[in-house]
């Protein structure tokens, strides 16, 4: 049985949608729970695959974990029994990473599943094993797990200059940092909103973290956290997909429960683009009458354009007026959705890191397949835009990030369904 999503195009959007928690703060503050001692209440978690999966991950550890209502968990982590990481949960998602983080600063040790997630290209982690060993662990990689261990038991803080700037590992060792002997300091850290989230979550449950949301960040260790109550940010990619989407199929949408500041890397671009956006004080009103605009795209660490966002304005460069130039500032590898886009008529060149998109007047609707999860969201909005039927497979990547995507397009007036097909035949639609 395959699950599908099939789009009529060419439908302007009006309406409003409400955006949900934060899948990459989410991701990394559930294992984070880990590291508290007691009860924590967190809110506005999206209903995503990726949290559902961490979710069940703590309970095999031995985690109480109680569904509040639809947005709300609490978690417990004081009775962990089992520190064995379930390899076939862990290797499906990226964040398992996090994982490692947590279980060192807790317990001094941890076996974990390499991560999975997405196929972006090498996506190595010896930048999270840099820091880890600053901080005194030994570590090594067998039998596909990440071992890390520290041999007196508790974490020393450390000094870690990281090469790159990675989301991922700063924030992995802020957890190992979080309940060290000593102060740990992270050089040339990542700046995410959810960097910051997630040393608000851990500072509001008595960690002593500074400096998160700048390039240099110092963890006082202390000795225990307490449990507490965290509301997780807006997700600023899936509210940037909406405004893409907007930008795409044309119309007007208010997009709710968002920060305006943490999206203005992706309203700049959509201005230039010819998109009309209005910042309110927890919304934006985007509106797209007339034509788009080319444009140029570097993707960056922020406050710069999101690699998470690249596909998802790619599919809108596809209609624009002229030639746009994409270049992937990130990883080495985010262009596997160009051939589904082409299928769907669109003209473009990729050579490395740099995608050269001449812009048609209107995309074809086709059967296409979501290949990674913001690939999945490129799709949905090129399905948007196109005219005729497309067809999405592989909708299960888009799944892991993105809540009730279905129900939030429909609600604007996206003709979107998901449709379910066994053996080749259409079985049964599902609103
Ligand atoms: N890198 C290394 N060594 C490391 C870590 C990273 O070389 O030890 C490189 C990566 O290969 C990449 C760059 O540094 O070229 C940045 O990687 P980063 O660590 O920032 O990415 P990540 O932690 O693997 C997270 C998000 C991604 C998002 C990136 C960048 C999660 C679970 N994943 O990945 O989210 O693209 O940061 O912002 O938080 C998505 O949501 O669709 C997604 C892929």
């Amino acid at each position: 049985m395959l699950t599908k999503y099939q789009i009529q195009g060419g439908k302007p959007l009006h309406g409003s949608i409400t955006i949900s928690g934060a899948k990459n703060a989410a991701v990394a503050i559930i294992p984070a729970a880990l590291l508290v001692d007691g009860v924590c209440r967190i809110e506005n978690i999206p209903q995503i695959s990726d949290v559902s999966l961490l979710l069940q991950i703590l309970q095999e550890l031995g985690a109480e974990v109680r569904t509040v209502n639809r947005t709300t968990v609490d978690i417990d982590c004081s009775h962990i029994r089992n520190r064995q990481v379930p390899y076939d949960l862990a290797r499906k998602i990226r964040a398992s990473y996090y994982l490692v983080g947590a279980l060192l600063g807790r317990f001094g040790w941890a076996e974990v599943p390499l991560p999975g997630g997405c196929d972006l290209g090498g996506r190595p982690i010896d930048q999270h094993v840099k820091g880890f060993v600053a901080m005194g662990a030994e570590v090594d990689v067998r039998n596909g797990l990440i071992c890390a261990k520290i041999p007196n038991g508790r974490v020393a803080g450390g000094q870690v200059y990281l090469d790159m700037v990675t989301v991922g590992a700063t924030m992995n060792i802020m957890l190992a940092g979080t309940l060290a002997e000593g102060m740990t300091v992270i050089e040339n850290a990542a700046k995410e909103p959810h960097v910051v989230d997630l040393a608000n979550f851990l500072n509001s449950m008595g960690a002593n973290i500074m400096g998160a949301g700048t390039d240099v960040i110092k963890i006082r260790g202390v000795k225990r956290l307490r449990g507490g109550c965290y509301s997780i940010i807006p997700d600023q990619i899936e509210a940037g997909t909406y405004m893409a989407a907007v930008a795409a199929a044309g119309g007007e949408v208010l997009i709710q429960n968002v920060i305006p500041k943490h999206l203005e890397c992706i309203t700049a671009k959509l201005v230039e683009m010819g998109v009309e956006v209005e910042e309110l004080d927890d919304a934006v009103r985007v509106k797209r009458t007339g034509m788009i605009n080319r444009a140029n795209v570097k993707t960056m660490p922020y406050p710069g354009f999101p690699t998470d966002m690249q596909s998802q304005i790619a599919a809108v460069l596809c209609i624009a007026a002229g030639t746009s130039v994409l270049t992937e500032g990130i990883f080495d590898s985010r262009y596997r959705y160009v051939d589904e886009l082409r299928r769907m008529g669109a003209h473009i060149q990729v050579d490395g890191k740099v995608a050269v998109i001449e812009g048609i007047s209107s995309l074809t609707g086709a059967p296409v397949h979501a290949c990674d999860l913001r690939a999945g969201a490129a799709m949905v909005i090129a399905g948007l835009a196109a005219q005729g039927t497309t067809e999405i497979d592989g909708i299960h990547h888009i799944e892991r990030g993105y809540e009730n995507l279905v129900g939030k397009l429909s609600g604007v007036g996206a003709d979107i369904r998901e449709i379910t097909v066994e053996d080749g035949e259409l079985q049964t639609h599902v609103g």
